[in-house]
């Protein structure tokens, strides 16, 4: 076919041919391979300032097209500069998410096959494998067969719709009744814990019950919800008029990865007929291990799940999974077929009933291609690594007296703070010894101050969080690429900066 255009028209490039494509793509993948194997030469954090990744790029898009290798080229130059490797082994921030080869691949493939899941009938395969992916997840973490599920984004998206479906459940009929400029409604209610995550908060404020709606139960000592303080708010606000539309456990909160007790909650959950919905979106994996299985006693009896496999179990960003139990006030909340989408297949699942996408990627085939590559029983020794290291971590640190565990360890995450030269610290093998307020400002400083100073250096990566109104370090095992070697290098770091810090 001539690519002559009309004159004025500018001209076309030819299409890639599929012999050009596959040597564009030996080449992408062995700039992927290179950059695997090499990442341990690049800092975790990236070094580059505001403005300066803008500042590589023109200004203005080419107006002719580029040949594909200086494409790849500017992966070097101005990609890897603005990276913060989150597939570094050195990463231990927030909770790592990375990337598994056969994860890797099939998001290659998905972009060729370029599915959109918005019926059965757009993408057969793509509804389908995800329904199965869905169900094979909730097998392995050991949820009974009454759970169904679908891939989302995010936990943030998986959490804000299990909230649209506890506000239909709650009777509020805000599909089609709105809420704005009605007086039938009382205040709508949505209970965390002092450490329930933000996303939550935020669906609150996008689900139309805004930040006044969201209650923030006590936690205990260990950094749990209290569920006598949770009973005390829904019977005050009841009292007051006030509905209670979700209660939001977490299991593996952000800070500390403390657990919400679960059967407790759902106990109350159903003696006030309250939607239950668990927020596992880091430690959800740990459920397929039988060791770790009673920290999740009683989610089975809640009415949604959210648990990410781009968190922890190798996955790329992004793939949520949102387990529940009944689709009904998911459909209530958000089905919605426009004429040009209906069909005789409206029997069959049509995934966008149950977010507020209608396109939908085909996020399955991540999930079906790691699974199966690392099956069941390499996944589970991938988590008991993880866990196994930061326990070994968590060791160290109770040995050394120029730290202090600031809250017990929990999964794979470690929450520890930096002590001045004679501070006290709770006696490391009493019950409860862990206190985050142990040195009080002056180990918040130190703290700080040793955190910045190893991230700085590169070669790993940890972030800090409040406990008490202390600063508190985190260490979160969760990377791929992560060895036993890494983790110990982490706290040599941690020893090496101390010293050099009150030395100087
Ligand atoms: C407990 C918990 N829930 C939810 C989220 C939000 O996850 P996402 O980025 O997938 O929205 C996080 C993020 O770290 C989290 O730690």
């Amino acid at each position: 076919m001539s690519n002559e255009r009309p004159a004025g028209v500018g001209r076309e490039r030819p299409d890639m041919t599929p012999d050009a494509f596959r040597e564009a793509a030996r080449r992408t993948a062995e700039w992927v391979a290179r950059y695997r194997e090499t990442i341990e030469e690049l800092p975790v954090l990236s070094r580059a300032r505001p403005g300066e990744i803008a500042a590589l790029l023109p200004v203005a898009p080419p107006e002719e097209g580029e040949p594909f290798d200086a494409l790849v080229d500017d992966l070097d130059q101005v990609v890897v500069p603005g990276l913060t490797n989150w597939c570094h082994p050195g990463f231990f921030a927030y909770f790592p998410s990375s990337s598994a080869p056969p994860a890797i691949l099939a998001e290659l493939v998905a972009a060729a096959l370029n599915q959109n899941a918005i019926l059965w009938r757009t993408s057969p395969v793509a509804t389908e494998l995800e329904t199965r992916m869905a169900d094979w997840v909730r097998q392995l973490v050991g949820l009974p067969p009454g759970f169904r599920g679908v891939i989302q984004d995010t936990a943030s998206q998986s959490s804000f719709t299990a909230l649209l479906a506890a506000r239909e459940a709650a009777g509020v009929d805000a599909r089609v009744r709105g809420l704005a400029g009605r007086d039938d409604l009382p205040l709508l209610r949505l209970y965390i814990s002092d450490h329930g995550h933000s996303s939550l908060e935020k669906a609150a404020i996008a689900a139309g019950l805004g930040q006044r709606g969201v209650r923030r139960v006590a936690a205990d000592p260990a950094f749990r919800m209290d569920p006598d303080a949770l009973e005390r708010a829904l019977v005050e606000d009841e009292r007051a008029g006030i509905r209670p539309v979700m209660v939001g456990a977490t299991i593996g909160t952000t800070s500390t990865a403390s657990v919400d007790p679960a059967g407790p909650i759902a106990e109350l959950c159903e003696a006030h007929g309250v939607w239950m919905h668990v927020d596992a979106a880091y430690a959800g994996p740990a459920a397929m291990l039988p060791e770790q299985r009673t920290r999740f006693s009683g989610w089975e009896r809640a009415d949604s799940i959210v648990l990410n496999p781009h968190k922890w179990l190798a996955t790329p960003v992004d793939c949520s999974l949102l387990l529940f139990r009944d689709p009904g006030p998911f459909r209530a909340s958000l089905a919605l077929t426009p004429e040009y989408l209906t069909s005789d297949d409206d029997a069959e699942v049509n995934l966008h009933d149950y977010g507020l996408s209608m396109g939908r990627r085909f996020r399955a085939l991540k999930l079906w291609f790691l699974i199966r590559w690392h099956g069941a029983e390499g996944l589970r020794a991938l988590l008991r690594r993880h866990i196994a290291w930061a326990e070994a971590f968590a060791g160290w640190i109770r040995e050394d007296p120029r730290f202090t565990l600031a809250a017990p360890p929990s999964f794979s995450t470690v929450c520890f703070r930096a002590l001045g030269p004679g501070q006290r610290r709770p006696a490391p093998d009493a019950p409860g010894a862990f206190d985050p307020e142990a040195g009080g400002e002056e180990a918040d400083a130190l703290t700080r101050r040793i955190m910045e100073r190893v991230n700085r250096e590169g070669r790993v990566f940890l972030s800090h969080t409040a406990l008490g109104g202390r600063t508190v370090l985190r260490l979160a095992v969760g990377s791929y690429l992560t060895r036993e070697e890494h983790v110990r290098g982490a706290y040599e770091a941690l020893g090496r900066t101390w010293e050099v810090l009150i030395g100087s």
